[in-house]
């Protein structure tokens, strides 16, 4: 089998293409470094899958490049290219969102259509949702986004299922909550949050920390994205992928000083756009149709990531 994952030097795409390659999956990782942190640390992402073997990198970028290459020797496409990140997504930056997260969709869905079998596994977000009324959240609620991100990976959604209406296209789509473990963006809280504590500098809370997140540890990522691309009878659907708890930024906190062995130095700063105060995610559908169930606790994902941390920052 050959597989193509988009997104592949970024923080989840680099664990997918690990597992595909660890299981003799022939993999053609897509990416195009984009600016929301450092090549430098995507560079670092890709080095496992470049030595795990049957790995082949493609530098380019979706929304401009000529994919119809690219997709003619996969049988499935895991689509985890974006410009992520919620609180970025206004203003002069939003342009960037546009591109990477609509337009690139829309090229790749058409590169595709000659090949309506090959299904694409789209990597959505809980942000769609914005703040639901729901907790759990399932998945047929209707989505009110709260921030242009959460508003260009909805449309996104919409590309892959109009092109599977109209095209007989293939498709799946998952709704990722909150994702962490070792290689997590830079920009995202546990990140920023261990980094502080083991520097022993100040720590940025965007309100009062009582927010709550699903958070979901990358490993059972991977394994909900992969169980989508397998699955019989499941194009054309929806699935929430949560980690099956919700957790406050406040007790995240407590647990990272634990780990740092010192007090946190923990500044309350104003609530953030487009930031929700609460996310959940039902995952019955998830479990019934994907068979996924989350196996990492939080406290061992939290000190899994906060190694990772501890062990980059000697490097
Ligand atoms: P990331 O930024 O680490 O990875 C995304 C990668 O896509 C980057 O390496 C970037 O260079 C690449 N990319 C962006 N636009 C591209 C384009 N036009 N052509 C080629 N490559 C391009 O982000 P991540 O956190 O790993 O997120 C991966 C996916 O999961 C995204 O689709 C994101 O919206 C989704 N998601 C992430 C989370 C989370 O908590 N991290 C939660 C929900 C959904
Ligand atoms: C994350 C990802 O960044 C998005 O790409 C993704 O789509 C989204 O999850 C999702 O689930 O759909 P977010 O929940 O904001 O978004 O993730 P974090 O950056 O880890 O933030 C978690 C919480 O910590 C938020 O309430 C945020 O405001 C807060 N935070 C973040 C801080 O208080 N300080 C920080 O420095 C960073």
């Amino acid at each position: 089998m050959n597989a193509l994952v988009t997104g592949c030097a970024g923080f989840i795409g680099s664990h997918l293409a690990e597992s595909l390659l660890e299981d003799g999956i022939h993999v053609v990782g897509v990416d195009c470094f984009n600016a929301n942190y450092g090549r430098k640390e995507k560079l670092r992402n890709l080095e496992r899958a470049r030595e795990l073997g049957d790995f082949e990198f493609v530098p380019i970028d979706l929304s401009r490049g000529d994919l119809s290459d690219v997709v003619a020797d996969c049988d499935v496409i895991f689509h985890l290219a974006a410009e992520p990140g919620v609180r970025d997504s206004w203003g002069k930056r939003f342009e960037s969102y546009l591109r990477n997260n609509i337009l690139a969709t829309q090229s790749l869905l058409e590169a595709l259509r000659p090949w309506p079998e090959k299904r694409l596994v789209y990597a959505s977000s809980s942000s769609i949702y914005g703040d639901a009324e729901c907790l759990p959240t399932p998945e047929d609620v209707i989505p009110e986004p709260i921030s242009p991100y959460g508003m260009t990976k909805l449309a996104g959604e919409h590309l892959c299922e109009l092109y599977r209406a109209n095209y007989g296209m293939e498709s799946v789509r998952l709704r990722y909550f909150t994702v962490y473990g070792p290689r997590q963006r830079p920009d995202m809280a546990f990140h920023r949050f261990c980094q502080a504590a083991i520097a022993g500098a100040p720590i940025e809370v965007f309100g009062d920390g009582t927010q709550t997140r699903d958070f979901t540890f990358v490993s059972d990522i991977v394994a909900a994205t992969r169980a989508a691309s397998a699955a019989d009878d499941v194009s054309g659907e929806v699935f929430n992928v949560g980690g099956g708890s919700r957790i406050a930024v406040n007790h995240a906190l407590a647990q990272i000083g634990e780990l740092a062995g010192r007090e946190l130095d923990v500044r309350y700063l104003g609530h953030r756009s487009g930031d929700v105060n609460d996310t959940g995610a039902d995952t019955t559908r998830a479990r019934a149709k994907l068979g996924f169930v989350p196996m990492v606790s939080f406290e061992d994902g939290l000190r899994a990531q906060f190694d990772w941390v501890t062990a980059t920052a000697q490097t």
